[in-house]
């Protein structure tokens, strides 16, 4: 009989599609998955470092599986640490989680299959994969689809510890990435999101991610291309023209700028000014005046003062992000960070945090609110939340909810915005809206 797997995702867009490389791996094995946890032979946890909570919750749960079988008499499954924690920790955490199985790092799933079957206590946590080319990976979501073109990061933020879990940056090969766009589009996926931790930088040869982007745009046919993280010291005039004169790129673009202060921003290793920041959101809104603009910032770096912080909440006013990802600074022991003077009281950080979510959350309200009326093109992703209503996203990644309809996902439709509700819409179908 197959052995069954269930697995479980924390953290980042990289790791949902790593389980899906995963479940890749594991299916062309034998393994079959499951939904439910406790009929599975194997549990993986894909887990994230990023911040210590995401870590702590993780962990958490962990140990809540390995108690929830304790006090069986029929054979406890297999529980595997995957991920970025798995990487950080390693073998140590043997001796945190007494119920923990395996530990396996980001690149080291291609031995799931071995190390499940062996059953010993091992961790594996070498840098040795590349990307996972020939790995048919098992989507989970339809039609919005992840692509990986490249993975790792050197750029050594100094808060940051994805560089030292997921190793050094290399990128996919081109014609592999773009046979997979065109597959996928021939399949009906709607959106496809060109996932790395900092795509501009992406090189093969010669074709550099302005080239990719180009390409991938052709590749799509009417599918659209989305693509993250982009780093604004990276982010070249050539991929905003691109961005601009394709048709199914959306204009829609996520760039971190974490603080306002010039200072901090050094200090955080970031590469650009605050100056340099707002010239490339100039660039981009001129080259496309509705594009939709998403950000990341940190409150509360070692050394940020009142006055550099009051800058980060200028920036947030000047720039109105549609949307914006906001974290308190959290230590990441081995970064460069904990080793910086004056860091900020954890309840300052938080109550900076608190200052900015109020903000932001008015900002995305305000401009939401100027959709309404307007007709906008949606990709219908699936049934919503309530009986009834189907959920879709825009170009600009916004949630749109239908009422009372019945369009196939996948399927392209035109709505006119009736209502906002921050980041959520809803909206009704235009009359003989072209259904692509
Ligand atoms: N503390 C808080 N936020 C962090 N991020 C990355 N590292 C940390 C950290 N140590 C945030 C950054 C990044 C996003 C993915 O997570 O804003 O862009
Ligand atoms: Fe971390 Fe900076 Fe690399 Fe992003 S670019 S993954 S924040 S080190």
């Amino acid at each position: 009989m197959s052995m069954t797997y269930y697995i479980d995702v924390y953290g980042c867009q990289m790791n949902v599609h790593d389980s899906e490389i995963i479940s890749g791996i594991l299916e062309s094995e034998g393994f079959s998955s499951t939904e439910k946890p406790e009929s599975a032979d194997v549990i993986l946890l894909v887990s994230c470092a990023v911040r210590e909570h995401a870590e702590t919750r993780v962990l958490g749960r962990a140990s809540q599986l390995g108690g929830q079988w304790r006090d069986r008499k029929s054979g406890k499954p297999l529980i595997v640490l995957c991920g970025c924690v798995a990487q950080e920790h390693g073998n140590s955490l043997f001796a945190r989680l007494k119920d923990l199985d395996l530990v396996v790092g980001p690149d080291c799933y291609r031995d799931l299959p071995a190390l499940i079957r062996n059953s010993e206590r091992e961790s594996a946590v070498d840098f040795r994969e590349s990307d996972y080319t020939g790995i048919e990976p098992v989507r989970k979501e339809f039609p919005r689809a992840y692509v990986t073109i490249m993975r790792g990061c050197n750029n050594f933020c100094s808060y940051c510890i994805v560089p030292y879990v997921r190793g050094r940056e290399r990128s996919r090969n081109s014609d592999s990435i773009l046979s997979e766009i065109a597959a996928l589009s021939r399949s009906g996926y709607g959106e496809i999101t060109l996932l790395g931790q900092n795509v501009n930088s992406y090189h093969d040869g010669d074709t550099s991610f302005s080239e990719l982007l180009r390409k991938a745009a052709s590749a799509a046919g009417n599918s659209w291309i989305k693509f993250v993280t982009s780093h604004p010291k990276d982010l070249g005039n050539e991929t905003v023209s691109v961005m601009a004169s394709e048709k199914n790129i959306c204009e829609y673009l996520h760039l971190p700028f974490q603080s306002g202060s010039d200072t901090v921003l050094r200090r955080m290793n970031r590469g650009y000014s605050v100056q340099e920041y707002l010239d490339r959101i100039a660039l981009l809104r001129d080259a496309m005046p509705d594009i939709v603009l998403s950000t990341d910032v940190i409150t509360g770096f070692p050394g940020e003062s009142e006055a550099d912080f009051q800058k980060t909440v200028d920036l947030l006013e000047s720039v109105r992000f549609d949307n914006a990802f906001l974290f308190k600074y959290s230590e990441r022991t081995g970064t460069a960070a904990c080793s910086l003077e004056n860091p900020v009281p954890e309840a300052e950080r938080l109550s900076r945090l608190n200052h900015l979510q109020e903000l932001q959350r008015k900002i995305t309200v305000e401009e939401s609110g100027k959709l309404m009326g307007k007709t906008l093109s949606i990709l219908i992703t699936g049934p919503a939340k309530q009986p009834g209503q189907q959920a879709s996203r825009t170009e600009g990644n916004r949630m749109v909810i239908l009422e009372g309809t019945d369009f196939s996902p996948g399927s392209f439709v035109d709505v006119r915005i009736t209502r906002a509700d921050g980041w959520t819409h809803f909206g009704e179908p235009v009359e003989n809206s072209a259904i692509r």
